[in-house]
C-alpha cells in the first residue's frame, strides 16, 4: 500500500517504551551449558550476551505490560486513553485469553479492544502497520502496539545452533490520530509465504512436525530452525524490502534518519548495509547486547533510538523485519 492520499487523518507516535529482563546470559554462560564458545557465537552472529527471564519474576506478560506502561508514561497518557491494544508475540503464555487482554486490564484500558497477533519476528512491524491503517480509517484514535518475545521459554538449551541466537525483550509504541494526514506511515508492506514454514517453527505436538523434517532431537514446544535456509531467506529479503520501500516512495537513503531493523544476526544486517550502501550511523544495532528477541527486537531498537535523542519530529524512518511463517514487513514513517 502506498501513500496517505485520501485519508483525512495522520498518525503520530506519542510515546515508546521497552522492557528487558534483569538476567544477562553471556556467551561464556552458554559455553558452560553446551558445546560452544564465545568466539564461535560472536563470529557467526555478532552476539555477546542476551537477556533472559527469571521464571516466577519475569515473563512475556510482565515484559509486555511494562513496555506498554513505559510507552504510556512517555506519551503522558493513561491506559484508559487507548481504544485498542495489539500485542505481537509467539510466546504469550496462553492463546486464551490473549496477553493483550490481560495487559489492558492491568493498565486500566478496558473496554479497549485487545488481541495478540502472531507473525514471529515480523510481528512488531505487522502491528505498527495495522494500527496506522486502523487510525487512518477513522475507527480508532489511540492504539498501544507491543512487540515482545520471551524466547528463553521456547528454545531448547540443549540445541546449540538455535538457543545461542535468542533473548527476551519487549518494545511498545503509542499511536494517536493526528490532524496532519502526511504524518505517520506513508508506505507499508505486510507479506508472507507459507511454503517454507518448516524452516522455522514451534511444534506443539508430534503431528505438527512435517514427515520430511530432518531428525532433530528437540523437545515439543520448543523452536526448530533450519539456520542456513533462514539465513539465505533473510539476507535476500532484508535487502529486497528496503530497496522496495525506497523505490516505492521515491526516497533515497539520504532522506532516511534511521533504518530500524530486526536484529537477527549481525552478518545479515551487515550484508544489507553493504549491498545498499547504508551508513553505519543510520542502521542501529543492539544484537551484541540483546541477541534476537523476535517480535521484541524492532520495538526495543525504536525505543532505544528515540530515548538516545537520535530522532526528531519530521524525521523519516524505515522499519524492516522478517521471520517465521515465513513473514516479512516494512514501513516508511514520517515522525
Ligand atoms: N557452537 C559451536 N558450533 C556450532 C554451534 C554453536 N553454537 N551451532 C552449530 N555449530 C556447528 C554445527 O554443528 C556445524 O558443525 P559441523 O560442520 O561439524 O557439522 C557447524 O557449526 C556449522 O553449522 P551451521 O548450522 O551450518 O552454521 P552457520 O554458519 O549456518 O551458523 C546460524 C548457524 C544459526 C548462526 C546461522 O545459520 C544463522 O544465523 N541463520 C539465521 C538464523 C536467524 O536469523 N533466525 C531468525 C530469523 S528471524
Amino acid at each position: 500500500m502506498t501513500s496517505t492520499a485520501g485519508f483525512p487523518h495522520g498518525v503520530r507516535i506519542a510515546g515508546t517504551g521497552s522492557a528487558v529482563p534483569e538476567r544477562v546470559l553471556t556467551n561464556a554462560d552458554l559455553a558452560s551449558m553446551m558445546d560452544t564458545s564465545d568466539e564461535w557465537i560472536r563470529q557467526r552472529t555478532g552476539i555477546a550476551e542476551r537477556r533472559i527471564c527469571t521464571p516466577g519474576k519475569e515473563s512475556a506478560y510482565t515484559l509486555q505490560r511494562d513496555s506498554l506502561e513505559r510507552a504510556l508514561e512517555d506519551a503522558g497518557m493513561k491506559g484508559s486513553d487507548l481504544d485498542l491494544i495489539i500485542v505481537a508475540s509467539v510466546s504469550s503464555e496462553m492463546t486464551c485469553p490473549s496477553n493483550a487482554c490481560r495487559i489492558g486490564a492491568a493498565l486500566g484500558a478496558a473496554p479497549a479492544g485487545a488481541f495478540d497477533l502472531v507473525a514471529a519476528c515480523s510481528g512488531f512491524v505487522y502491528a505498527m502497520n495495522l494500527a496506522d491503517s486502523l487510525i487512518r480509517s477513522g475507527r480508532h484514535k489511540a492504539i498501544g502496539v507491543v512487540g515482545c518475545d520471551a524466547m528463553s521459554t521456547i528454545v531448547d538449551y540443549n540445541e546449540r545452533s538455535v538457543s545461542i541466537l535468542f533473548g527476551d525483550a519487549a518494545g511498545a509504541a503509542i499511536q494517536v490520530r493526528d490532524d496532519n494526514p502526511d504524518k505517520g506511515c506513508i508506505y507499508q508492506v505486510i507479506q508472507s509465504d507459507g511454503e517454507n514454514w518448516p524452516s522455522l517453527f514451534l511444534p506443539r505436538k508430534k503431528e505438527d512436525i512435517p514427515p520430511n523434517s530432518p531428525e532433530i532431537d528437540i523437545e515439543l514446544g520448543k523452536l526448530r530452525m533450519e539456520g542456513r535456509d533462514v539465513y539465505r531467506f533473510a539476507v535476500s529479503k532484508f535487502k529486497e524490502v528496503i530497496q522496495d520501500a525506497l523505490n516505492s516512495t521515491g526516497l533515497t537513503a539520504d532522506d532516511i534518519a534511521q533504518f530500524i531493523c530486526h536484529q537477527s544476526n549481525i552478518r545479515i544486517i551487515e550484508s544489507a548495509k553493504e549491498k545498499l550502501g547504508l551508513p553505519d550511523e543510520k542502521v542501529y544495532v543492539n544484537i551484541d547486547r540483546y541477541g534476537n528477541s523476535s517480535a521484541g527486537s524492532v520495538g526495543l531498537c525504536f525505543d532505544q533510538i528515540r530515548r538516545a535523542g537520535k530522532l526528531e519530529e519530521g524525521d523519516t524512518v524505515v522499519f524492516v523485519a522478517f521471520g517465521g511463517g515465513l513473514t516479512w514487513a516494512s514501513s516508511v514513517w514520517n515522525l
